[in-house]
């Protein structure tokens, strides 16, 4: 091939980043692309920690985060902000990832300036437009503008067929997985800062969604509470999302609690590492629904719903929602059913063998050779 392949990976926030900076350095070892970073800054704090990790300097810095932004101002920016470089750059491709407000106006924006889009873990779906919200909606915008759609598994496929779309999918895993499996086996990360009892069982928490803002994160809260009165040999942790809706909520509840650690945004390294070390992990995130079962660590969703079934039926994450006692009683059952845990423990991890970003780029290879 003569003329090189121009390719811009376009990413905003911490989960996104997590997931397309492996991309990046692996389509940047192939001489027939040219790999064009462009960061919206969606975050600002959380993204730099995960570029720095990754040692990836982006092309463009968009730096559009505000505090406490809205979807409608930042939705705006992303398209007018990424019509000015697309439009002047005429990628071959541009490859972006996920459901967030990011992924969907940065395809937009791709959309209108007629290039072709690769859609990086394309295909999950709840069916419900407010579960999780806006997310939902952003993925099925994305799915229905893409050329390429790589999918984490064989139901992300099913879905997109199901929805009317005939090809373009290909299964690839999920590069969380190349991630992580970097991070743990090249960047260990001490965690003494954190000041840890080693003879507690260490419960790790995270809640960010949209949906849980208000009275489901205070139930949330309550649950933690209630959970450390009634268990002397547990401590939580909760590394803090930054936005202001998060901590407004939780500090008022959780502070000044004994064995409870509210503490900052980890960098992805010592988070997989307090990963690796936690007894049980409580999120609504979706990256750690997937990162967890590869780790070998039980998960309780904070959802009504996920879009990550799969290792729901591997038996290696439950749903518990948001209802104070029904968590406290599943945290519980845990605790106290050693068979149950070591069941949920074993689970088999089915988002990826570590080799997505390969498959990836041998697909864009395959694609444009035709
Ligand atoms: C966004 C995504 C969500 C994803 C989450 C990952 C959308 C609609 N939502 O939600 O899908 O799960 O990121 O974390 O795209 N902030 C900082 N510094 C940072 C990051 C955030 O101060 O580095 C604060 C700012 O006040 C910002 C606020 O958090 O305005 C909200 O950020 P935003 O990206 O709009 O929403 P998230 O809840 O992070
Ligand atoms: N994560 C991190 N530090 C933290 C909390 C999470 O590095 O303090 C990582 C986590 O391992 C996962 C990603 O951030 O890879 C998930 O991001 P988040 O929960 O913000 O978003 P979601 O996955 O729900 O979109």
């Amino acid at each position: 091939m003569d003329k090189k392949i121009k390719i811009a990976l376009v990413f905003g926030t911490r989960p996104e980043a997590i997931k397309m900076c492996p991309l990046v350095k692996k389509l940047k070892e192939n001489e027939i692309f040219q790999v064009f970073t462009i960061v919206t800054a969606q975050h600002r704090q959380m993204l730099d920690s995960v570029l720095e990790l990754f040692d990836v300097v982006p092309d463009f810095d968009l730096n559009l985060m505000k505090p406490n932004q809205n979807l409608w101002e930042l939705s705006s920016d992303i398209l007018l902000k990424t019509k000015e470089i697309f439009e002047e750059q005429k990628f071959d491709l541009i490859l972006v990832h996920g459901d967030t407000t990011t992924a969907s106006f940065s395809a937009l924006s791709a959309f209108y300036s007629r290039t072709k889009i690769g859609h990086v873990e394309a295909g999950l779906r709840t069916f419900d437009k407010n579960y999780p919200f806006p997310e939902e909606i952003n993925r099925v915008i994305v799915d229905s503008i893409s050329d390429l759609m790589f999918c984490p598994t064989e139901k992300s496929i099913q879905n997109i067929k199901n929805s009317g779309i005939k090809k373009g999918m290909y299964k690839t895993g999920n590069t969380v997985i190349d991630a992580l499996l970097y991070v743990v086996n090249n960047k260990p990360a001490n965690l003494d800062f954190i000041g840890l009892n080693n003879n507690l069982k260490t419960i790790l928490l995270t809640s960010h969604r949209r949906e849980n803002f208000g009275e489901p994160l205070r139930n949330i809260c309550f649950a933690i509470k209630k959970l450390i009165e009634k268990n002397k040999d547990i401590e939580i942790v909760y590394p803090m999302h930054l936005n202001p809706n998060v901590r407004n909520t939780v500090i008022p509840i959780l502070e000044n609690i004994e064995r409870v650690k509210l503490i900052e945004p980890l960098d992805y390294a010592p988070f997989c590492t307090l990963m690796q070390k936690s007894h049980i992990i409580l999120t609504d995130s979706g990256g750690i629904q997937e990162e967890a079962p590869a780790l070998g660590k039980p998960v309780l969703v904070l959802r009504e719903e996920t879009e990550r079934p799969e290792a729901i039926e591997y038996g290696g994450v439950k749903l518990v929602g948001t209802n104070t006692e029904k968590i406290v009683n599943t945290i519980q059952e845990l605790l106290d059913n050693k068979n149950e845990y070591e069941r949920m423990s074993k689970s088999v991890n089915p988002y990826g063998d570590g080799h997505a970003c390969e498959y990836i780029e041998n697909i864009i290879v395959e694609y444009f050779r035709c």
